[in-house]
């Protein structure tokens, strides 16, 4: 049956690079990984940005979470074109422990905690958790004169561009950097996060950066997770997006916004950029705009790159998904919980089971 349902997106063959099928895991790592990374980026989230090393200085925050935890608020100066910016984070790690998980946070705010990162839960089950707050970037809105944006193309954006998803997540990289410095952290379990538009944005950072060890894309949905042709009646759509939220893809995005066929991608090839390491998608029944078919679809269709590897990658019965549902046993994982579209306390204890028993 989910053949079925696979058949009727008429999807890119994700082992067909430039007309040639590709078989082994060598081909994928030479040249599919390398096609799909350069096509998505031209013709979705805009170019990568070039690597520009940060002035890091830190303070610790006075609370610390009944004794338990250590906070440290770290800034990020960033200066390039003559210009500078300063993105604050805060980086929360329990207290006196060695070789801790970690995950970067991009989140809509920067309380710690927050109504979507429970930062006590998070310590007790053992992770620590580097956030920071996407408009600390550059804001949510079509201005790229501030933040990093300011610095990197100070308003002027050309068709490849990236818009401000790719600048959520090169911020996320730039945290990867610091966590590689730091004696403590486990650099082989760090992973990333983000919920909706910021879930989007977790998924592309591990897709693209291979440092992560897993992403918890939550309720991402259109541009995210979900693949985008054949989305279901009440779902987003990328003419819904484009419409709304040019700013968060390039340019170039525009052009697949009523011709959706067209895209020589769909997100399942995002999501496979991110095989052999750990995926986990959260989804959540009330969330309909972030079409959980679509979602659960492009699990099954990336599935697999990893059996590239000779991993089983998605696991999952034979047919769509259903309130209740998780499917956490491959290196892919899906689940659907009641409720509306958050970043929920049982999102996050889902994620952090998943990720143990795995890692
Ligand atoms: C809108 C948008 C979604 C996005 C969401 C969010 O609903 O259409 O694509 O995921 O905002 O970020 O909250």
């Amino acid at each position: 049956m989910i053949v079925e349902e696979l058949k009727k997106r008429k999807l890119p063959d994700l082992f067909c690079i430039e007309g040639k099928q590709i078989t082994t895991k060598d081909e994928w790592e030479n040249k599919g990984r390398p096609y799909w990374k350069s096509v998505i980026q031209n013709e979705e989230y805009g170019k990568i940005l070039p690597l520009v090393q940060p002035e890091i200085s830190t303070k610790i925050n006075s609370v610390n979470f009944a004794g338990k935890a250590t906070w440290e608020e770290v800034s990020f100066k960033f200066c390039y074109n003559n210009k500078q910016h300063t993105v604050p984070t805060n980086l929360i790690y329990p207290k006196n422990a060695e070789n801790v998980p970690f995950f970067i946070y991009i989140n809509f705010r920067s309380d710690i905690p927050d109504r979507y990162l429970p930062v006590e839960e998070i310590i007790d089950n053992g992770f620590g958790v580097f956030s920071v707050c996407h408009n600390d970037i550059s804001t949510d809105n079509g201005d790229f004169t501030n933040g990093l944006a300011g610095l990197f193309q100070d308003g002027d954006r050309k068709e490849k561009d990236c818009g401000k998803i790719m600048y959520w997540s090169y911020m996320a990289s730039r945290m990867m950097d610091y966590l590689q410095t730091l004696p403590y952290v486990d650099k082989n379990r760090i992973g990333v996060s983000g919920h909706s538009r910021l879930g989007k944005t977790a998924l592309l950072t591990a897709a693209f950066d291979e440092r992560f060890a897993f992403s918890c894309p939550n309720n991402s949905g259109c541009s995210g997770v979900a693949i985008s042709r054949g989305c279901c009646d009440k779902g987003e759509k990328v003419s819904d997006i484009c419409r709304t939220f040019p700013y968060w893809f390039s340019p170039s995005y525009q052009k697949y916004a009523n011709e959706v066929e067209k895209l020589p991608f769909d997100q399942h090839c995002l999501m496979a950029l991110v095989a052999p390491r750990i995926v986990i998608v959260g989804g959540a029944e009330q969330d309909v705009w972030a079409d959980n078919d679509s979602q659960f679809l492009s699990c099954v269709a990336a599935s697999k790159a990893w059996n590239l590897y000779g991993k089983d990658g998605f696991i999952s019965p034979d047919r769509l998904p259903v309130c209740g549902d998780k499917f956490t046993d491959g290196d892919v994982g899906f689940f659907l919980r009641a409720g509306t579209h958050y970043h929920s306390r049982e999102d996050w204890n889902t994620y952090m089971s998943a990720i143990k028993s795995k890692l």
